[in-house]
């Protein structure tokens, strides 16, 4: 049987439940599960309680509009997301709270009160206007994990700009790709960010992006790094994030907003080699963000939550910035690797701020079980009552790790899906009334119609199928920016009246939903959403390579693994360092996450009679599973060669 379908097996057999405590279900925000029923009555109402709890410049007159697939939330209303983020918590005692404590990757700590952080977004939105940007202006930000992050994406919401916030790892070239994509004018980088003690040269991959991307006017520079990194800052193009604070006014009128208004847009993997604008708007996503970190985390006035997503990633958006300042939360924000300058470095800082609730990849979580717990044993993880998990299954062995070592049996863990496209989670326990059960993220959040539905569109009560979302909710995306019928296909085309999320998933007989991964051709390579015709372009760009085929297979530790079946030019040898060279060639053009793990070279790739590379054989030689038909293959021959080649390797 392949790897993968055991791992599904396993998880699918799982049959161990989890409740949470009595004290738990006691204290939590939400305790009964008349919250379902209610939501269910009156979905509308149920967000627009929600909505109710923010502060609005003027009131909406519409809860949603929908004329599918395009949906309208809170129509008419007007709202500023750094307002609510921030000044709203001024008037109480949570004007001198922590808002965000920042570690560095040193082990230097950095606490911004709201009243901190609310002076420094407000002068930056004043730096911002001062360099020409108006509302509607897409700023991109290319930044490390440091406070100048935070504040510039809230500085951006403050004046109604939309920020693209572009991974640090990503490489030039795929910088370059989304600003030329959002046409932005302004670029917000550090002369470079900290890696595992090592410097990433941030403004040099700025600079070498600038050479392709002529839209951009002004660049600020953040001094992370100092005279370790050599910077040239280019006269009239190029400032220095310190200088131009420096004289910046401490107060920036707040934008009011519409709530239809674009706060961002994040690119994020398709289906094809072109990565898309995902659009969120203002009043829907900060409601959606909202709402889902007050429930799902159970966030109240005295934690103190860590998310450790670079916020470079939707998870970083909406749940180290966006939903936990909106609820007046102390947000912790770590700038390093878990494995700086130790495998520990994760529990210590649990240690050193009483971390009270923790979420975090299943990837990571697989490492610190391989690892070993005597790492996270050395440290005190009492503070630790909820556990999260975000971005790809979670296998049963993981999640039971997990409870036993980190959270010490006693903190629920929330398995929580959702997407880019989604803003916000979708399907995850609510920690105080859910029975848990490993490896499910068990039900949707109330109000959301999740459904599994087979080929036609039919819901399978029972068993798997494709996971689809049948009615809309507030945080959804709005568009792909500059492509709006790409929205329409991509998502809503493949059923028709329903969001198609690009999962398979199955329901189990109490009506649990166990996501099972991609049916497209978007990998998930430890918890990175990769698309296989984006490392193909990478490969194919290089002068060796004719053709190259790009398939993700099970990995123990990463979930899935890069494989790339590749054909090089006639007469061409196979030799270590061009598997090296090709390696670092999709490192350079995309970035490290996107480094292929294997490269299996081929005289030819197997094709249908049409032409068409068959991707499920090459998937299931990668799994090591047994070939299927290959009837239409215009020669099989190269199958077979292929399976024994790959056997080889083993
Ligand atoms: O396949 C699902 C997986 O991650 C994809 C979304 O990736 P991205 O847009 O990068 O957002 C990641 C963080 C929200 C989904 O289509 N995924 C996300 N969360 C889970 C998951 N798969 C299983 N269980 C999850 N909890």
């Amino acid at each position: 049987m392949a790897k993968k379908e055991k791992t599904i097996e396993a998880l699918l057999k799982e049959k161990r439940t989890f409740s949470p405590s009595k004290k738990f279900t006691e204290k939590a925000h939400v305790n009964s599960d008349a919250v379902y029923r209610r939501a269910k009555r009156n979905p509308e109402k149920f967000w627009e309680d929600f909505a109710k709890e923010l502060d609005w410049f003027k009131k909406w007159r519409k809860v949603l509009s929908w004329k599918p697939p395009h949906a309208k939330w809170f129509t008419g209303g007007k709202i500023n997301v750094s307002y609510n983020c921030l000044d709203r918590h001024l008037s109480s005692e949570r004007k001198n709270k922590a808002a965000i404590i920042w570690e560095s990757e040193s082990g230097e700590s950095v606490v911004l009160t709201y009243w901190d952080l609310y002076r420094e977004v407000n002068r930056f939105a004043n730096v911002l206007k001062g360099l020409g940007v108006k509302k509607g202006d897409v700023v991109t930000i290319y930044l490390p994990m440091v406070p100048e992050l935070a504040i510039a994406m809230l500085a951006c919401a403050r004046i109604g700009a939309p920020h693209s916030i572009v991974f640090g790892g990503f490489s030039a070239e795929s910088l370059s790709g989304r600003i030329n994509d959002s046409k932005s004018k302004v670029l917000i980088t550090s002369d470079g960010g900290y890696r595992r003690g090592g410097i990433v040269p941030l403004k040099k991959n700025a600079d070498d992006a600038l050479k392709r991307s002529k839209s951009v006017k002004k660049m600020v520079v953040v001094k992370r790094v100092g005279s370790e990194a050599k910077v040239r800052m280019k006269k009239g193009r190029d400032y220095w994030w310190h200088d131009l604070m420096e004289n910046s006014h401490a107060y920036c009128e707040p934008e009011r907003m519409d709530s239809e208004d674009m706060l961002f847009i994040l690119y994020t993997s398709g289906t094809t080699g072109k990565p898309k604008g995902i659009v969120h708007t203002t009043g829907g996503y900060l409601v959606g963000a909202y709402a889902t970190t007050k429930w799902v985390f159970d966030l109240k006035e005295e934690d103190t939550y860590w998310c450790t997503a670079d916020i470079g990633w939707v998870t970083g958006h909406s749940y180290i910035i966006y939903g936990p300042l909106a609820n007046g939360a102390t947000s912790l924000m770590y700038e390093g690797a878990p494995d700086y300058p130790d495998i520990g470095r994760f529990w210590a800082i649990v240690e050193k701020y009483a971390v009270t609730i923790f979420y975090t990849a299943p990837t990571a979580i697989r490492a610190f079980m391989r690892w070993g717990e005597e790492h996270p044993q050395k440290y005190d993880l009492t503070s630790l009552r909820l556990l999260g998990s975000v971005g790809e299954p979670i296998n049963p062995e993981a999640w039971i790790w997990y409870h036993t070592h980190i959270g010490g049996k006693k903190c629920p863990i929330v398995d929580t899906w959702w997407q880019t496209e989604t803003g916000s989670i979708l399907i995850s326990a609510l920690p105080g009334i859910t029975k848990l059960k490993p490896g499910s993220a068990t039900l949707p959040f109330p109000t959301i119609e999740a459904d599994i539905v087979d080929e036609d569109g039919k819901t399978i009560k029972e068993g798997a199928g494709y996971l689809v979302i049948k009615s809309p909710w507030p945080s959804m995306l709005r568009t792909i920016y500059g492509d709006p019928e790409r929205y329409v296909e991509q998502y809503w085309s493949r059923f028709p009246g329903m969001y198609f999320t690009g999962d398979g998933a199955k329901r189990d007989k109490d009506g649990y939903l166990w996501v099972l991964g991609r049916v497209d051709d978007v990998m998930n390579v430890a918890g990175h959403r990769l698309s296989t015709m984006e490392v193909e372009s990478a490969l194919v760009d290089h002068p060796s390579v004719v053709e190259s085929a790009v398939v993700g297979r099970t990995d123990q530790l990463k979930g899935q693994a890069i494989v790339a079946f590749t054909t090089l030019k006639k007469d061409l040898k196979t030799s270590a360092k061009l598997v090296g060279d090709l390696r670092q060639h999709v490192a350079k053009k995309i970035g490290a996450i996107a480094r292929p793990d294997e490269i299996i070279f081929t005289a030819e790739l197997p094709k249908t009679r049409s032409g068409k590379i068959m991707r499920r054989l090459l998937r299931n030689i990668a799994e090591g599973s047994v070939l299927g038909d290959t009837t239409t293959l215009a020669d099989p021959g190269v199958v077979k060669e292929l399976k024994e080649k790959y056997e080889d390797k083993e």
